[in-house]
């Protein structure tokens, strides 16, 4: 009698996570919960590709049968261009986060806005639906989660950049998205913030990185307000600390990690990850290095 095997008997599924540096990246944990929580046979692991050798490294990769890669800093750009095919998302923000390997060629996608949109509306509740929004910053990560927000129809956003160019460049890209979903876009320099409290205030300047404020009028910030930083760490980041200040609500965006790793995880298993209790663990584990 022949022994058959059984589909739990099959190989796991390979993915990984390719950056550089890539040592401190929390997405194995994260994948290896979700993998836990969802019973998909999955490994998950670290690729440090070398600055020059992204390309190379990604196909290696493949060849040895690897389903899928998140990728992380500096590669987005480099894996955009890579993609055979792009989501609307990934094509907006000009930057991949998620490779998966098809049969008919290499699909990129861009989860991160995703991530902060369910961080802020599922994890915080805060709905965005109607809320006046102000983004500051126009680099890659604020251009990665405008048409997500976008999505949630939420009735302006303001993207404030002290570099005025950069920000009404991001308003030129998406004022069509933004007409087709009712929002008011407005951009420019630190000026173009409004002297009234807005509902969200999202940090995507790299200056939580070197514990720079991005300038913003003290105005914009209320009670009523959620001040989110995409940075995270074990001690609240100063954004945080000069949102509380004003009476704010502050997040970090520990979630927004959490949230576009669930997505991630969908866009490869078509299965979709409950993100609560694994950001529940990951804070647990911060407060502990940080006591
Ligand atoms: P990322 O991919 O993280 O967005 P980026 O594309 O280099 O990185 O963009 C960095 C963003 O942070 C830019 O909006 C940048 O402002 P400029 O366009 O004026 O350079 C912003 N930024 C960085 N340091 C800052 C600081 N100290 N104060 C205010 N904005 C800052």
């Amino acid at each position: 009698m022949s022994v058959s095997h059984s589909p739990a008997d099959a190989q796991r599924d390979r993915y990984a996570v390719v950056g550089n540096p890539v040592a401190h990246s929390k997405s194995p944990y994260i994948h290896a919960q979700f993998a836990l929580q969802t019973g998909e046979r999955i490994d998950y692991e670290r690729l440090l590709s070398p600055l020059d050798g992204f390309v190379e490294h990604v196909q290696a990769f493949h060849a040895a049968g690897g389903r899928g890669l998140n990728v992380t800093v500096p590669f987005k750009l480099e894996a955009h261009a890579l993609a055979h095919k792009l989501s609307p998302r990934a094509a907006a923000a000009g930057a991949v986060n998620t490779l998966r390997f098809d049969a008919d060629g290499i699909f990129g996608d861009n989860t991160d806005g995703f991530g902060l949109v369910r961080d802020i509306e599922v994890n915080l509740g805060v709905s965005l639906a109607g809320a006046r929004v102000l983004l500051l910053g126009a680099g890659g990560a604020a251009r990665g989660v405008v048409l997500p927000m976008l999505e949630r129809r939420p009735r302006e956003i303001t993207i404030v950049n002290r570099t005025a160019p950069k920000a009404h460049a991001l308003v030129e890209q998406f004022e069509g998205a933004a007409r087709e979903f009712g929002c008011r876009l407005f951009g420019g320099g630190p000026h173009a913030v409004d002297r009234n409290p807005y509902d969200v205030i999202v940090n995507a300047t790299a200056g939580s990185l070197d514990a720079a404020l991005p300038e913003c009028d003290e105005r914009a910030f209320g009670a009523g307000t959620l001040a989110y930083d995409m940075m995270y760490g074990a001690q609240p980041t100063v954004f945080m600390h000069h949102a509380q200040s004003l009476g704010a609500r502050a997040a970090d965006g520990l979630g927004m990690l959490v949230e576009q790793a669930a997505e991630s995880f969908f866009v490869w298993r078509g299965v979709r990850p409950e993100g609560a209790p694994v950001l529940a663990a990951l804070r647990a584990q911060l407060a502990a290095q940080a006591a």
